[in-house]
């Protein structure tokens, strides 16, 4: 006894003969059905959200799910610089005179005292030749610097704090309006 002629006994035999060829009526399993019906409303959903509603692209949810790990390892590497690093010094007035005081020693050959502008340019005023003058966009062009133009990259020669303060220090000056300012160079950034 074969296991069909079992099964024979307990599904209906349909009346249509072809050519002495009889079907069975055998269908498909319930548990077979319910995951296709459940696909087909899945995928109406997913459609709907993804292709009409403007959901997100692998790329986009790629890059969202990178962004904090690149930025835990850009600062694991103690690179990259967030306006956060450098605000947070704000109002840390031993940062800020720690870096007035680099400022003085490091900066002002070029910069002129006040950061008015000499050989470099004027660092008080909303004008920004690199970056948009934001906390962070400061302290990553002190690091690299413009060598072709004459800007050192301080990156390899300051420790992270201290680049960091003087950095904070430089946003302390927005607006100061030194004597004798050198001409904006760049774009302003209100
Ligand atoms: C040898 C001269 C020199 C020294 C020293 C120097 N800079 Fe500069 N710096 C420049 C020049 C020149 C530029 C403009 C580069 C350009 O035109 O692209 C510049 C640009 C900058 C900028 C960007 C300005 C902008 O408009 O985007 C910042 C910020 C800056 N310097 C900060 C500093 C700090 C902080 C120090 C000290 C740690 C320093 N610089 C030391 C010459 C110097």
């Amino acid at each position: 006894m074969s296991h069909s002629t079992k099964d024979e006994k307990t599904v209906k035999l349909l009346d249509h003969n072809y050519d002495g060829i009889q079907e069975l009526d055998n269908p498909l399993p319930g548990w077979w059905l319910q995951t296709f019906y459940w696909a087909i409303v899945f995928a109406v959903f997913y459609f709907t959200y993804y292709e009409l509603g403007g959901g997100p692209d692998q790329w986009t949810e790629l890059k969202h799910d990178m962004a904090p790990i690149e930025a835990a390892q850009a600062k694991a590497k103690g690179q990259g610089y967030v306006d956060e690093d450098v605000s947070a010094l704000l109002t840390q007035g031993d940062r800020i005179s720690a870096g007035k005081k680099t400022f003085a020693e490091k900066c002002s050959s070029c910069h002129g005292n006040e950061a008015q502008g000499q050989i470099g340019p004027n660092l008080t005023d909303a004008f920004w030749i690199h970056g948009d003058g934001k906390p962070g966009a400061i302290a990553k062009v002190i690091s690299e610097g413009v060598p072709d133009k004459g800007m050192p990259s301080w990156g390899p020669l300051l420790p992270r704090a201290e680049l960091l303060s003087v950095a904070a220090f430089i946003v302390t000056l927005k607006g100061s309006h030194p004597a004798q300012p050198k001409a904006p160079q760049g774009q302003e950034y209100p």
